[in-house]
């Protein structure tokens, strides 16, 4: 039954209501409470399954700048400040050295500590954050936004808001509400192949390797575990690979004449992760703006996402700021261009990781020998290496 034939047993105002209580929502809710604008935060999810799905675990500069700056700095005690990565190919590495060639370093600091830090902050604060509910519907987004649902217990409650934000995810039902939307989207033939396991970190930093049986990623989680992906089909079943399969695959694809060996320890998860470009424009209808993978999904080489959701949601803070205390509504008119043009970057940032570090079936003889010009080209040019570096600690914020 559609909850709008259903009177709510509560209605709450607010002046913003935020479908999505994942990073980019809660930090935005976050970021608004600092400047006095009260919201509500709704989730079909509990918080606990939000807490417990692995994610990428990279955080550009300013996504640190962005948490630190407004009194959430667990990651500067818990995360690991890295310098570089090291690019990987014909079973040599070269150190992409970020500190010397751009002044910047990112942070490893995964993303559920990331919401988990927020989560606690806003708990702290005393924000309304509503999780687990269901049947979600946003109506009437044009002139005055309401977000009816029926919370655990199948009571109906409505939030009336004054604007109302979808930063639902890559599933989002809000971007949906945008009438004749643009959407550019980009499928890839292959996916991710991700593990957590126990075992030491393999290296200082993060490994991207390019190699004949395909891509490869050396990430960290703790001292005690490790994030490892692989390049795979993306109708891999992850329960057909033994602990040992993977690891003779992995160990295969890190193989070269300096005898790198990767630590070996039992594998606690493996999931296989989709691969997908897309992009939705205008990122605002009405009173109703779209924030991260509701709008833009990148595929996840370079770990743009949840830098690209945040970068979305400090303009968006700027942006409902302005449109709230100064009543001028001309500022939300200006949100969809100032978002899109950072999201164009990555877009061609993470395709540009990806097409330069993956194999393509059916890839010619051409095909491979160009690949590994191009990646000579970087490693061996201040002036490409000075690129990738840009890309990954993430592009000064305007
Ligand atoms: C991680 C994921 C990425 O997609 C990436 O580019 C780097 C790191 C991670 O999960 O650690």
């Amino acid at each position: 039954m559609s909850t709008a034939a259903v009177q709510p047993a509560s209605s709450t105002r607010t002046q913003v209501a935020i479908v999505g209580g994942g990073p980019a929502g809660l930090m935005l809710s976050h970021l608004l409470h600092l400047a006095n604008i009260d919201s509500v935060v709704v989730d079909n999810r509990a918080a606990e399954t939000i807490e417990t799905t692995h994610r990428a675990g990279i955080l550009e500069r300013d996504s640190v700048r962005l948490l630190v700056d407004s009194g959430v700095d667990r990651v500067l005690r818990d995360g690991h400040r890295h310098e570089g990565i090291d690019l990987r190919f014909g079973g040599v590495s070269h150190r992409i050295d970020f500190e010397g060639l751009v002044g910047a370093s990112c942070w490893l600091y995964p993303q559920t500590d990331v919401f988990i830090d927020l989560h606690a902050r806003r708990t702290a604060d005393g924000g309304d954050l509503r999780y687990g509910i269901g049947e979600t519907e946003v109506v009437d987004v044009e002139h005055s936004p309401r977000i009816r649902y029926a919370d655990a217990d199948g009571v109906h409650h409505e939030i009336v808001a004054d604007l109302v934000i979808g930063s639902d995810g890559s599933r989002s039902i809000c971007r949906d509400l945008v009438p004749h939307p643009t959407r550019y989207f980009r499928e890839y033939p292959f996916a991710w192949f991700g593990i957590l396991t126990e075992s030491a970190p393999s290296a200082p930093e993060l490994i991207y390797t390019r190699s004949e049986r395909g891509f490869a990623l050396v990430s960290q989680r703790t001292e005690s575990v490790q994030r490892l992906y692989f390049q795979c089909e993306p109708t891999e079943d992850p329960s057909a690979w033994s602990d040992d399969r993977i690891w003779a695959e992995l160990q295969a694809r890190l193989a070269g004449e300096d005898g790198f060996r990767l630590n070996e320890g039992p594998v606690i998860e493996r999931t296989v992760l989709p691969f997908r470009s897309f992009v939705q424009t205008p990122m605002r209808h009405g009173r109703l703006l779209l924030a991260g993978d509701a709008a833009h999904t990148v595929p996840p080489t370079g770990a743009k996402g949840l830098n690209l959701a945040l970068a979305d949601v400090r303009v968006l803070a700027e942006t409902i700021e302005r449109a709230v205390n100064k009543k001028d509504d001309a500022a939300l008119d200006t949100y969809t261009e100032r978002a899109l043009a950072r999201v164009w970057k990555a877009q061609h940032f993470s395709y540009w990781m990806t097409s330069m570090l993956h194999r393509l079936e059916g890839a010619s003889d051409f095909d491979e020998q160009r690949q590994l010009g191009e990646l000579a080209s970087i490693v061996g040019s201040q002036a490409g290496s000075t690129y990738l570096a840009e890309g990954y600690t993430g592009w000064p914020q305007r």
